[in-house]
């Protein structure tokens, strides 16, 4: 979609899209794959015919393997299903695993990845999508689980029976009461990382609330250190467990007695091998994965993505894909982050934007594709976002682009802005900041006439992460 704001006149500078830069994305790779999987009709035939509902047997059993020495847990492959990607396996769980009416409420971890917000209401959650905020550590456990037994005790007063799914799980699902849904590691838009002890204090809250947690894990793979400089060989430190681990490592919850467990983490080859193979992997329990390759649109063809399943199983197998991020898209993103901090440092923090330096506290880690900044000394981030577009012809997520639809005051990110370094050219990230900060200097001696700019703007009107 074009931007319906007229825009000035100097070169365009996108920081609002989070799409990996083209240098990043591995083409020669995925057509040699696809060359090798495709030559002898004994693999040719399966792969191109419909797929089984779990997924491509050797990808799920090579991704076992990965993941198993990534984050030191046993290989199990029939833990894991192969998906369309994160997106489209999240419509899947919510498909196969919540209702409408028997799911109480979405609560999402804020600031939050925006684009899920439509991806729950196509489910049937619009107006019970709740904000959970989140602090240098991650989630604050103590509040959701105020705001969970806040609005359990409410609808019980409201309502005396409870509520009847519309849904029959049948005998492979189950329908759970609440989801809650976070990006605990490198997380879009805020950058952090959720500590471990958070990260066991949420799978023991979702046990005591009968919560499926969603984890998108996207970005688990593009961690690094802070310190020093770029060492391809130097592997990432960081592999906290995830939450679909420490669930494991628990045993199964005394009310669990089909054995579901209460988390999923949904994995993606988009930021690690290219969106468009729109590929990933959900992993959970071997009872949750065989639940999830029940939901209609898998049982009708199959698991999506056969043949990119196939490549990338390939890739797997050849060890090409783990050394390119290792070797490549790691160090590039470590490299870019680095620019655009400098560049922030410069033009930025001395008008007053703080960004975090640490994706964990008390850490020297960072990872994924933003930096997360507040305006300490204003302007509000719409108004930035608005005269940035006029004025400069860039483009910038604005905080409130990533408070939780419909519950905008749960937690509230007028003062942010969020920019990306993953897709600009290097030059682009730092002229961009540069000329941010000639903006916001000039915001700041003229707030009024900027007010009254923004106030001419409609809100459809404001940049949307389709805008090219
Ligand atoms: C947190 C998060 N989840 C999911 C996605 C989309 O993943 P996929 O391309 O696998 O659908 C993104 C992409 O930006 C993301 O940041």
């Amino acid at each position: 979609m074009a931007s319906p704001i007229p825009l000035a006149k100097k070169q365009q500078i996108n920081l609002l899209r989070g799409w990996p830069s083209p240098h990043l994305l591995p083409a020669d790779l995925l057509s040699a794959a696809c060359q090798r999987v495709l030559a002898d009709p004994v693999e040719s035939v399966p792969i191109l015919q419909y797929a089984p509902d779990e997924g491509y047997q050797p990808l799920r059993e090579r991704l076992a393997q990965w993941l198993g020495r990534h984050y030191g847990v046993e290989p199990d492959a029939n833990r894991i299903c192969i998906t369309g990607g994160a997106s489209q396996n999240l419509a899947c769980v919510l498909q196969s695993f919540t209702d409408p009416h028997y799911t109480r409420a979405v609560w999402m971890v804020a600031p939050c990845y925006h684009l899920a917000a439509t991806i729950f209401e196509d489910s049937g959650f619009a107006g019970r999508l709740r904000a959970v905020p989140e602090d240098d550590e991650g989630i604050d456990i103590e509040e959701l689980e105020r705001r969970i037994k806040a609005l359990e005790s409410k609808e019980r007063i409201e309502s005396q029976a409870e509520p009847k799914p519309f849904k029959n799980p049948g005998p492979f699902r189950k329908l759970y009461r609440h989801v809650i849904y976070a990006v605990p590691t490198c997380s879009n838009p805020s950058g952090k990382t959720m500590s471990v002890r958070r990260r066991e204090s949420l799978v023991k809250l979702a046990r005591k609330y009968d919560a499926l947690v969603i984890s998108d894990d996207v970005y688990d793979f593009l961690q690094w250190p802070l310190d020093g400089a770029v060492d391809p060989q130097r592997p990432p430190e960081m592999r906290l467990p995830r939450l679909c681990d420490i669930d494991m490592s628990l045993g199964r919850a005394e009310n669990d007695s089909q054995g579901f467990g209460h988390t999923v983490s949904n994995g993606s080859f988009s930021k690690i091998a290219g969106p468009g193979v729109r590929t990933g992997w959900a992993e959970g329990t071997p009872a949750f994965v065989l639940g999830l390759s029940k939901t209609g649109s898998s049982m009708s063809g199959g698991a999506p993505s056969q043949l990119c399943a196939a490549m990338l199983a390939d890739l797997l197998r050849t060890g090409e894909l783990e050394s390119f991020i290792e070797t490549k898209t790691r160090p590039e993103l470590q490299r870019r982050h680095k620019i655009m901090m400098d560049a922030v440092k410069e033009h930025l923090e001395p008008l007053g934007a703080v960004g975090r330096e640490s994706s964990v506290s008390g850490e020297s880690i960072y990872g994924g594709y933003f930096v997360w900044l507040t305006l300490t000394q204003g302007p509000p981030g719409v108004l930035v976002s608005d005269a940035a577009v006029k004025e400069e012809n860039i483009i910038i997520g604005r905080g409130d682009m990533f408070a939780v639809r419909g519950d905008e005051q749960g937690a509230k990110f007028d003062q942010n802005i969020r920019l990306c370094f993953s897709w600009e050219p290097e030059e682009a990230l730092v002229d961009g900041v540069r000329r941010l900060g000639l903006l916001i200097k000039r915001m700041q001696g003229n707030l009024a006439h900027y007010e009254k700019m923004a106030a001419e703007v409609k809100d459809s009107d404001r940049p949307v992460s389709s805008w090219v």
